[in-house]
């Protein structure tokens, strides 16, 4: 039985995971910025990945009540998106500061407990933007390539002491996450909520390979096909991924200019 702390686990993937872990007959710890959060046998606890306080009071529930902690979900998230010169620096200072700086605070806060352990896993949701980079998503792409830039980076240094790293990176599925969407480029947030919306996968869907790969401790859990496709298409045929990105881009100007 693993104790395992999940962030952003109101909604979404983060509320699939949460509910896999209970029927698994885990302890979890739910955590989300909402006051209120589910009771569906998880404990609940306010956690705005932004604040700093309220990652030393995780660390402290999780040492009072379960004397040390397996698994660290950083997961929580915003989507932002939209053409550099549309996007605003707000919506860039935002997104860097829950999907990039809350997995970082995260982090940092549970790897001195991690390390006195010799034992612990960390679990980064980054997303399919953090390894294939389309064009007018620059700061999601940009925060979640810094998450598997850092989750690459503490597998490595945490491996001495035993400590586990993964980083998940899914393709469109749907949540409520169009729901953050706040960007001044309207015209890709609405491309943004379509994808999301429409996607075929469900969060469940992908909790359930994401499982799977925490299982076996894998670092790179692509949980889907287009995710993968795409991967492969940059590493083995970037012409073609080039010219893919490239269109998708043109189709965008050619929108821009006919108004
Ligand atoms: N849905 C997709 O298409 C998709 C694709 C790739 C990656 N992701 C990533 O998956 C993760 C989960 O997103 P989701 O799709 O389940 O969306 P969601 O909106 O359904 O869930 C995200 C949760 O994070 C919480 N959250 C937001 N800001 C927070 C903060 N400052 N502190 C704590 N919690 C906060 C929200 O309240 C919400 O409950 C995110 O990191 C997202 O970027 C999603």
């Amino acid at each position: 039985m693993s104790r395992v702390l999940v962030t952003g686990g109101a909604s979404g993937l983060g509320a699939a995971l949460v509910a896999r872990f209970v029927a698994g007959g885990h302890q979890v710890l739910c955590t989300d910025v909402a006051v209120d959060g589910p009771g569906d046998g998880a404990t609940y606890l306010q956690l705005d990945v932004r604040n700093a306080a309220d990652w030393s009071t995780a660390v402290e529930w999780c040492e009072q009540n379960w004397g040390g902690l397996d698994i660290l979900m950083n997961n929580a998230g915003i989507a932002t998106g939209g053409r550099i010169d549309v996007e605003t620096l707000d919506e860039w200072d935002r997104v860097v500061d829950i999907n990039l700086m809350g997995v970082v605070r995260g982090c940092r806060a549970f790897t001195p407990m991690f390390k006195r352990q010799r034992s612990g896993h960390i679990v980064n949701t980054a997303s399919a933007a953090g390894l294939v980079h389309p064009p007018m998503m620059s700061s999601y792409n940009t925060v979640k390539a810094g998450v598997v830039a850092l989750s690459e980076t503490l597998s490595h240094e945490l491996h001495p002491y035993g400590v586990a790293v993964s980083v998940v990176c899914p393709s469109f599925f749907r949540t409520n996450l169009a729901d953050s969407i706040r960007g001044a480029d309207t015209a890709m947030s609405a491309t943004a909520r379509q994808l999301i919306e429409k996607s075929p996968r469900s969060a469940d869907d992908i909790a359930d390979v994401v499982l799977a790969g925490i299982k076996k401790k894998q670092f790179l859990i692509i949980p889907d096909r287009p995710a993968l496709l795409a991967w492969r298409t940059k590493r083995f045929a970037r012409p073609l991924y080039n010219r893919q990105m490239r269109k998708i881009a043109e189709r965008a100007r050619a929108r821009a200019e006919s108004g």
